[in-house]
């Protein structure tokens, strides 16, 4: 028994040597790998937190693909925590990484980390969110972030009867009073959200027919750190009591993603509102919980984004670029550094009418589990 201990201890420990070993070696020579020579490297995939369910999707879908083609992968979530994440993509690089696909938590603090990355040519993938502020990022994947904006604001008004399916004014003339709520200031896509979906809703907020009940419309006054459910949840209780409480109509809500959603909701729930006479809530993600609220009618919308689409060109881009090859890239990004060559993908509206056909038939989710929320 003793004995046996000794010898897995000795096998794991000549593992560790030779692992080692080989990744002192890649390293250390510092310079471009050897064509050819990238077969089964090691890639990390930096992902920002396991709370919110699309983060845990994409870093299955990218590491089941990359494993597909050989690659190793190291999958690290940092629980919302920039330090964290940081030390990760250090831990990455000291293993011996070749490349990395990093999903930031704030999208301006990777640059020194990014520096040794790049000093060692290690090739770096920005996966949905824009890595700023540095030249050290190579590519960028991701969904058109305006248009996700753009795509809830339309939802928005059309929920409210102010436009119809095409994004047409309807001619109606009633008015409506509304909150806006956006997402974390250091996510890049925060305020990409935010401007897409305020383009829509301007001329109806400049000709008064839609209202923001509080008058809290700026984006610093909207934002919510770290994209908590629990601080859209507090806003939005304050809202209630400040700007509601003598029986003034809330009719909608704008909302850049699901969990936000779920803590206005929950906020609403409190205040006594009940599920049908919710207010126009949008959100993003299809998240199972969320696209349960709007198959029961109590969530209007949300935005879906097919993260299988997204995990496949993020791998894609690492396998081109340890290949020598270039990236299909058209796009582009301004990281305030450089152009950041991008692949970006359409995001998709679903209500109740198209949610079963978008989700469920395309195989995202099953109605099961939709049905049980988790
Ligand atoms: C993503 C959204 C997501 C949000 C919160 C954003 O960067 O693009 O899909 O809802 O982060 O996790």
């Amino acid at each position: 028994m003793k004995m046996k201990k000794v010898l897995v201890g000795f096998a794991a420990a000549g593992l560790a040597v030779s692992l080692a070993a080989c990744s002192g070696g890649t390293r250390g020579g510092g310079g471009a790998a050897e064509e050819g020579s990238n077969d089964g490297a090691l890639v990390g995939v930096a992902m920002p937190t396991k709370t919110s369910e699309r983060w845990v999707d994409d870093g299955n879908n990218v590491k089941s693909s990359l494993e597909e083609l050989g690659y190793k992968v190291d999958l690290q979530y940092a629980n919302d925590k920039v330090q964290d994440q940081i030390s990760q993509i250090e831990s990455m690089l000291n293993k011996g990484a070749k490349a990395l696909i990093v999903a930031s938590i704030d999208g301006t603090a990777l640059t020194q980390v990014l520096k040794t990355a790049a000093d060692d040519d290690v090739k770096v993938i920005a996966y949905d969110r824009l890595i700023n502020g540095t030249e050290d990022v190579d590519y960028y994947t991701t969904f058109d972030n305006q248009q996700v904006g753009v795509l809830q604001g339309n939802s928005l008004l059309q929920g409210l009867g102010l436009v119809d399916a095409d994004g047409k004014p309807t001619g109606s003339t009633e008015k409506k009073t509304i909150e806006v709520f956006a997402g974390s200031p250091d996510d890049n896509n925060a305020q990409f959200f935010y401007d897409g979906a305020m383009s829509v809703l301007k001329p109806f907020l400049d000709s008064g027919q839609v209202t923001i009940g509080s008058g809290q419309s700026e984006f610093s006054q909207v934002a919510i750190q770290q994209w908590k459910l629990e601080g859209a949840q507090a806003r939005m209780e304050n809202l209630l009591s400040g700007f509601y409480g003598s029986g003034q109509v809330l009719d909608g809500v704008l909302s850049p993603y699901d969990g936000l959603s779920r803590g206005i909701i929950n906020a609403l729930r409190s205040s006594g509102v009940a599920d049908d006479a919710m207010p126009i809530i949008t959100g993003q993600d299809g998240e199972k919980a969320s696209d349960k609220l709007i198959l029961d009618g109590v969530q209007y919308s949300t935005i879906f984004k097919d993260t299988r689409l997204l995990g496949k060109e993020a791998v894609t881009m690492v396998d081109d670029l340890l290949n020598g090859n270039e990236p299909d890239a058209p796009d582009s990004y301004n990281n305030k550094v450089k152009d950041v060559p991008t692949k970006q993908f359409p995001p998709v509206t679903v209500t109740k009418e198209n949610l079963m056909e978008v989700i469920v038939d395309s195989g995202y989710y099953s109605e099961e589990e939709i049905q049980k929320g988790e």
